[in-house]
């Protein structure tokens, strides 16, 4: 077995489990989602290349979990977070850039009339379930089973595989459907008559909608009286400039935002109509409902980062880039997985903005081993790959190395398919994030 060469990073990462459940504050970044020759921490990065301890430089992938859709340490963001941190990031009154950024991203989602803007993604998606219930007098919420992740609150990871600590009442208020299956929206909503108060869902992943299939959800959850959430963490300045809704021609009631949106800074929003946002003001005569308001909510720094991400979007051809990146990584991948013979056994999934591979035993069945596998074999290559999430700054030359050293890591896969895969692996496999024991 091979010695991994991290000298520093091992002590520190004793010291990380010794003091931090999981190691580390997001699960996403986990030892347990990396194989063993994975870097255990990174010191640095610079557009798409990051550095770890013992100064090894790699490409990275899906960084900051699809946040810097810029690059690591994007000087225009930098430079306008910086600004803004002279001059204080938090007083007792608001600040004039509230105004902005709000103006900036009803810019950039002209389908939304009002917006608020929060920390993380998940809370964005906490405020219109609260808006939604309030606005509809009803509990339950109708989640998309298809897609992985909505929230960190009770109403969602109740729904998952680690959902200890959640009450049971809880975990019931939360159904699912299925995607492409308006079918399945129907029965819920036969199920649980007037006691849903929203549909939330991606308006895409890596599946496709069907034509009319997001319309038709509109129109299922509106004659049904609930509110229609389009979760656009993901797709939100990725798959078009004005969202998936823009791109799909469908306006959902609300819509949430994050990743993204400020390039790694912390700021997520949630958007949508009128009628709805504003009972989270006092212009009505409705039950107020208390929607997104916390001690560092908008913060000065992070909404000017949001600013200059958004007119960087606006002014350069930032989608187009990472469409075209994508599919020069696509028609690569495919041809070495061609090369290799490894048809069925690998495979991308996905947009081109956003791919996701997808890896098989010799028995063609989904592989957590075999993702271990190629993930190793890329990062003695150089190259962090937890999926092939392209940013604005990886360049072609980046992405040629990207798949030269696919190429290789593929024949090591064919191997591993000839021989089993017990003397290529040379660590324990990943293992999912939502499981309920360790
Ligand atoms: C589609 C989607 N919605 C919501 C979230 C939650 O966002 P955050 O992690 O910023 O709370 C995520 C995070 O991965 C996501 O992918």
């Amino acid at each position: 077995m091979e010695k991994k060469p991290f000298s520093n990073a091992e002590t520190l990462q004793n010291r990380a489990h010794k003091l931090i459940p999981g190691g580390c504050h997001t699960y996403a970044k986990g030892d347990d989602q990396f194989p063993e020759q994975a870097p255990p921490f990174i010191v640095r990065g610079s557009g798409c290349h990051v550095w770890d301890v013992d100064g090894k430089e790699y490409i990275e992938y899906g960084m900051g979990l699809r946040a810097v859709t810029l690059g690591h340490a994007f000087a225009p963001v930098i430079e306008a977070a910086i600004r803004q941190l002279a001059t204080g990031v938090n007083f007792s009154r608001p600040a004039p850039i509230e105004v902005e950024c709000a103006e900036k991203l009803l810019e950039l989602v002209p389908t939304a009339e009002m917006v608020k803007f929060s920390k993380d993604g998940s809370l964005a998606v906490d405020g219109a379930v609260r808006l939604a219930r309030a606005y509809t007098g009803r509990d339950m919420i109708a989640i998309c089973g298809d897609h992985p992740f909505f929230s960190t609150n009770d109403w969602f990871i109740g729904t998952t595989d680690m959902a200890a600590g959640i009450p049971e009442s809880t975990r019931h208020q939360t159904v699912k459907f299925r995607y492409n299956d308006l079918k399945s929206l129907e029965a819920l909503f036969e199920q649980h008559h007037g006691k849903i108060a929203c549909v939330i869902m991606e308006a895409a992943r890596t599946e496709e909608p069907s034509p009319n299939y997001l319309a038709g959800v509109k129109a299922l959850t509106h004659s049904n009286g609930a509110v229609l959430v389009f979760d656009e963490m993901i797709t939100g300045f990725r798959w078009h400039l004005h969202g998936a809704q823009h791109l799909y021609g469908v306006t959902p009631d609300l819509s949430t935002f994050g990743k993204a949106l400020a390039n790694g800074f912390s700021v997520s929003a949630l958007a949508g109509r009128r009628d709805i946002m504003k009972l989270g003001g006092s212009d009505h005569d409705r039950e107020r409902v208390f929607l997104l308001s916390t001690t560092h909510g908008a913060e000065t720094h992070e909404l000017a980062a949001a600013i200059a991400t958004m007119r960087f979007y606006q002014q350069n051809p930032v989608v187009e880039t990472l469409y075209a990146r994508g599919e020069q990584l696509r028609q690569g991948f495919e041809r070495v997985i061609a090369n290799n013979d490894l048809t069925g056994y690998v495979d991308l999934a996905g947009r081109n903005c956003n791919l996701l591979f997808g890896t098989r035993d010799a028995d063609r069945r989904p592989s957590q081993p075999f993702r271990t596998l190629f993930m190793q074999e890329m990062i003695k290559r150089g190259i962090i790959a937890p999926s092939f999430v392209v940013s604005y700054t990886h360049s072609e030359e980046d992405i040629d190395r990207t798949i030269e050293a696919a190429g290789e890591a593929l024949a090591v896969y064919r191997k591993a398919i000839e021989n089993g895969i017990g003397s290529y692996l040379e660590g324990r496999p990943v293992k999912p994030v939502f499981r309920r024991y360790a």
